[in-house]
């Protein structure tokens, strides 16, 4: 089958065929310098602000998926067959302020105006989905969305009054629901697309069979995923990426499968789309997920991205370690499994062979007796790197530890076991003595850097502290989990 050599997509109303498409093209270029939709603004251009804030509609087995995403770190090339929605295009019941617009004026909720469509954006993705949200799940909503005059509490109360305003059933995306999907599904043709120039080629293959193949052919392309790492390479560190892959839409990485025995995630799977399983098989990391960067960014943001970018400060390599996650990689039709922990070899460096990706993640449930936590220690709650984050997964049998898995990140130049801190408290009772020892093993296991998220001593410390945790946080005779915020 012939390749195609454009990108299709909906842009507000429109249909656009875009030849040409670089690599690196973002989409908040392309809609501001190309488009003049300056609606949409640049603040930050790494993710972090929210400003770009914009709404990708897509097709997930058949269903139209409205998501906010950060266009300064999208690139045009993944909106393939999505449907982009800008400020420009909202409207209300008759035309004018839409209600979350209306209900931002009300309230007080913009001041310089500079952040106001990316909150709008935000809100309305919210509202969409959940139109009467609590405090709380508006603050989750906006933890990618920066403000620097107005405040917060007017932008929240907005928020929790925009249903007054008009309802999602009468909205006109909703109303434009059917028309979208039938559109959407005449833009797919099953064709691998290839296009922009030959130094910076953007590839989007077919399926994963035809990425497998695409590897095979360009060794050296760069995968781009979510590209929530892979955008700052380009805005903030102008580094070439071409000839990129793109994976973000293939649905083939995006299986999610729970059974009994286990978790299978394919490695396309972003944060968002493995909220519930996750919630479902590991309840512990429920809010450890809500930390992980922001909205727009678990959006679009990959479980297989954050494991085969390398990082010692990636959040799910420690908790999936804990968790004795294993990956599956593949190479043309070959595949191989390995533990997760077997992955990173040292800084920078990870059992990845050329042509090689990640497929999926297994992980297996818990077993009886297993006492699993999830911690993440930044400078701020939301939106924030991890200076320290920390899995524990440990099995007590009749008051005996009989397994042990505890792995950190931020301690070591990659996520790591702490071989001698499980080796001092497996076969021991389960009793603040040993986790005492335990936590004094700690040091043999790391000997972490200081950078400006943390210094060393911090860093051990933390750790320390947090093994610490773990023990408090259940109780001694029972194994329950106890509240320590009210115990
Ligand atoms: C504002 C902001 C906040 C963030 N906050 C956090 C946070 O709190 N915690 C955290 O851990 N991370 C955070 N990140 C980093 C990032 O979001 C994660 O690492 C994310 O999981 C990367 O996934 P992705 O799909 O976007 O990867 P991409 O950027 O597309 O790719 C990342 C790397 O993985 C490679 N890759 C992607 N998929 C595959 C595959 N299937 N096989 C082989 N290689 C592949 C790419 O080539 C690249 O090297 C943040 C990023 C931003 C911009
Ligand atoms: S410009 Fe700040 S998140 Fe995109
Ligand atoms: S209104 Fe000025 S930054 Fe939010």
């Amino acid at each position: 089958m012939n390749n195609r050599n454009e990108i299709r997509f909906l842009l507000n109303g429109a249909e656009v065929a875009a030849g040409d498409v670089a690599a690196d093209r973002t989409l908040l270029d392309y809609l501001r310098l190309e488009r003049r939709l300056k609606g949409t603004k640049e603040g930050c251009a790494e993710g972090d602000c929210g400003a770009c804030t914009v709404l990708v509609g897509r097709l997930d087995g058949g269903v139209l998926k409205y998501e906010t995403v950060n266009a300064c770190i999208r690139f045009l090339a993944s909106l393939d067959g999505c449907h982009v929605v800008t400020i420009e295009h909202l409207r209300g019941e008759n035309g004018g302020l839409h209600p979350i617009q209306q209900a931002m004026v009300d309230f007080h909720g913009s001041q310089c105006g500079f952040c106001t469509p990316g909150f709008v954006m935000s809100l309305y993705a919210l509202w969409m989905g959940n139109p009467e949200p609590t405090e709380p799940q508006v603050e989750t909503a906006i933890q990618g969305n920066l403000c620097r005059c107005t405040g917060y509490q007017p932008i929240i109360a907005a928020a929790m009054a925009a249903n007054r305003y008009g309802t999602p059933a009468n909205d006109f995306l909703e109303a434009e629901r059917a028309e979208i999907t039938r559109r959407l599904s005449a833009l797919n043709d099953g064709k691998r697309v290839v296009t922009g120039p030959e130094d910076n080629r953007a590839i989007i293959p077919a399926d994963v069979d035809d990425f497998a193949a695409v590897l095979e052919e360009f060794p050296n392309a760069t995968i781009v995923a979510g590209s929530t790492d892979v955008g700052l390479w380009v805005t903030k560190f102008m580094r070439p990426i071409g000839p990129a892959v793109f994976i973000g839409n293939l649905s083939g990485l995006k299986s999610i499968a729970l059974t009994d025995d286990t978790l299978e995630i394919g490695a396309g799977v972003t944060y968002t789309e493995a909220q519930d399983a996750i919630r479902e098989a590991f309840p512990h990391l429920e809010a450890y997920w809500d930390r992980i960067a922001g909205q727009q960014v678990r959006n679009m943001g990959t479980i297989g991205g954050n494991i085969a970018n390398g990082s010692p400060i990636g959040d799910t390599p420690p908790v999936l370690i804990a968790l004795g996650a294993e990956i599956v990689l593949r190479r043309g039709a070959e595949q191989r499994t390995l533990r997760l922990e077997d992955f990173f070899i040292e800084y920078g460096k990870q059992d990845r062979h050329k042509s090689e990706f990640v497929e999926s993640i297994i992980i297996p449930r818990a077993a009886p007796g297993q006492r699993d936590a999830a911690y993440k220690i930044s400078k701020r709650r939301d939106e924030d790197i991890s200076s320290v984050a920390a899995g524990f997964s440990v099995t007590v049998e009749n008051g005996v530890i009989t397994g042990c898995r505890l792995a950190f990140g931020g301690m070591a130049g990659t996520p790591k076991r702490a071989a001698a801190a499980e080796a001092a408290l497996t076969g021991q009772p389960w009793n603040q003595a040993v986790f005492t020892a335990a936590g004094k093993a700690l040091e043999a296991d790391f000997t972490p850097l200081s950078d400006w998220r943390a210094s060393a001593d911090y860093r051990t410390s933390v750790a320390r502290n947090l093994l610490q945790r773990f023990f408090l946080s259940h109780d001694e005779a029972t194994g329950e989990p106890v509240d320590l915020m009210t115990a």
